[in-house]
């Protein structure tokens, strides 16, 4: 298994594009499975997420082809078994979305159950809410959900939960149900926004996405479109994070500002100089960090996704900071590994009290999931020495060739290839 050895003490200088974003990618991918043509996208992140969820649609029978620029075509979906197995849904959990569009379009799905992953338990049960509640049949067997219904009929649905995928799954359903549906305390993520978008150019009519009611009026079919995936706020983020804590300055080019307003606020308060130019955001970091204190939420709140990078910063600020996590119950493996690094971290609960400390230390750590894998990058980049970060997979799921990026902008940071685990 590769590793990625950084070693501490650059300053982050210079530019980056800012890539497609990972999750609204892998839900228009999910999308394509309710048209009968062919759909286009662009600027598509080269991750192991996108090709597992290609490589799930390929199983359905679409013809994928393409990575940057993809098409997918659905013209010969529903003869084989509509089936997302267990070998590809444990990688990637996003595989579950499939169910909605399957069972609209061809009135039968079979989803393996997730099960849980490392950052807590991650149940389906909105999701499968929402669909009976459009009239699928629902029958969970030996790990599976098995799905089928003669025709989806519009509903009204309020999630109990405010869940991101549950609202994509569902509203992709509603799109092709018979009649009228309305979600209401759906999640209100741009992810979620750009699906109603591409959802509308295939010829659904979906208003009020981006809000907590979305209405769906159903039509009898949805067509192929040509799509540009929008820009990562994660990756803007995650960047950002790392021109603020090396005291760097970084042109983040065409950063989603529209949709990190929560995060640009926080990086304000830690004292990080932010700009918005034309081209995108620009980020300035200060000599001496500010501590911070951050909740995540649903967007537009602090988004847990960004939750790791901010407690590294917090890890290096001056004084005394918290951040308390709220969707996820189990989201601070990387916090074991920050301590091994120097940081003075407590954990109580669901909140972490972090006291700044001038300097961490390089060391040998361990990537738990994709966000803490990143978190672990820049806390390498601000500790003096050598930091090894082993399974990198990870991070291969949600980062496009992020040791790159990172030297192109003056860091010293390698992968070595096939370094054991
Ligand atoms: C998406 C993102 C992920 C992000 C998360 C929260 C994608 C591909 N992934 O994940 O990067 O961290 O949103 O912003 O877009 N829940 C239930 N029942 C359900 C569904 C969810 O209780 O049926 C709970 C979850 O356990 C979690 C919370 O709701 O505690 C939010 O999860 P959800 O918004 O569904 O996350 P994902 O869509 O899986």
């Amino acid at each position: 298994m590769d590793k990625i050895v950084v070693q501490g003490g650059a300053t982050l200088s210079g530019e980056l594009r800012v890539n497609g974003a990972k999750n609204a990618a892998l839900l228009i991918q999910c999308a394509a499975l309710l048209t009968s043509g062919k759909t286009t996208l662009r600027h598509l992140p080269l991750l192991s997420d996108v090709r597992t969820m290609s490589r799930l649609l390929a199983r359905l029978g679409c013809r994928v082809t393409g990575e940057r620029t993809l098409e997918i075509d659905s013209q010969d979906v529903g003869s084989g078994d509509l089936e997302a197995p267990y070998d590809l849904v444990k990688t990637m959990r996003a595989s579950v979305t499939v169910m909605g569009p399957l069972l609209a379009r061809y009135g039968k799905a079979s989803v393996s159950l997730p099960g849980g992953c490392a950052i807590g338990a991650r149940p389906i049960d909105q999701h499968l809410k929402g669909l009976k509640a459009l009239g699928a049949e629902i029958l969970l067997e030996h790990g599976y959900v098995h799905l089928k219904t003669k025709r989806l009929h519009g509903a009204a649905f309020v999630f109990d939960t405010v869940t991101v995928g549950g609202t994509q799954n569902v509203m992709m359903a509603a799109a092709l149900a018979k009649g009228e549906s309305r979600l209401e305390n759906v999640a209100r993520e741009p992810e979620v926004q750009e699906l109603a978008q591409v959802l509308n150019k295939m010829g659904a009519k979906i208003s009020g996405a981006g809000t907590s009611v979305i209405e769906i009026q159903g039509v009898e079919e949805l067509v192929g479109v040509d799509h540009a995936i929008l820009p990562d706020r994660i990756e803007a983020g995650t960047f950002a994070v790392g021109a603020a804590i090396t005291g760097g300055d970084l042109l983040l080019r065409d950063a989603p500002v529209d949709h990190m307003h929560a995060v640009i606020s926080k990086l304000e308060e830690a004292g990080v100089q932010c700009v918005v130019e034309p081209e995108g955001l620009r980020v300035h970091g200060p000599e001496q960090l500010q501590p911070i204190d951050a909740v995540t939420k649903p967007h537009p709140g602090f988004p847990t996704d960004m939750q790791a990078q901010f407690v590294v910063l917090a890890s290096v600020a001056s004084g005394r900071s918290m951040v308390t996590e709220t969707i996820f119950e189990n989201r601070f493996m990387h916090v074991p590994e920050l301590q091994r690094m120097g940081a003075d971290i407590h954990i109580t609960g669901n909140t972490v009290v972090v006291r700044g400390v001038k300097k961490l230390s390089g060391a040998t750590v361990m990537a738990t999931d994709l966000r803490a894998s990143a978190s672990l990058i820049l806390a390498g980049l601000v500790a003096k020495g050598t930091t090894e970060i082993l399974r990198v997979y990870h991070l291969d799921r949600g980062y496009e060739a992020i040791e790159d990026k990172l030297s192109a902008l003056g860091a010293t940071i390698e992968r070595r290839k096939g370094a054991s685990s």
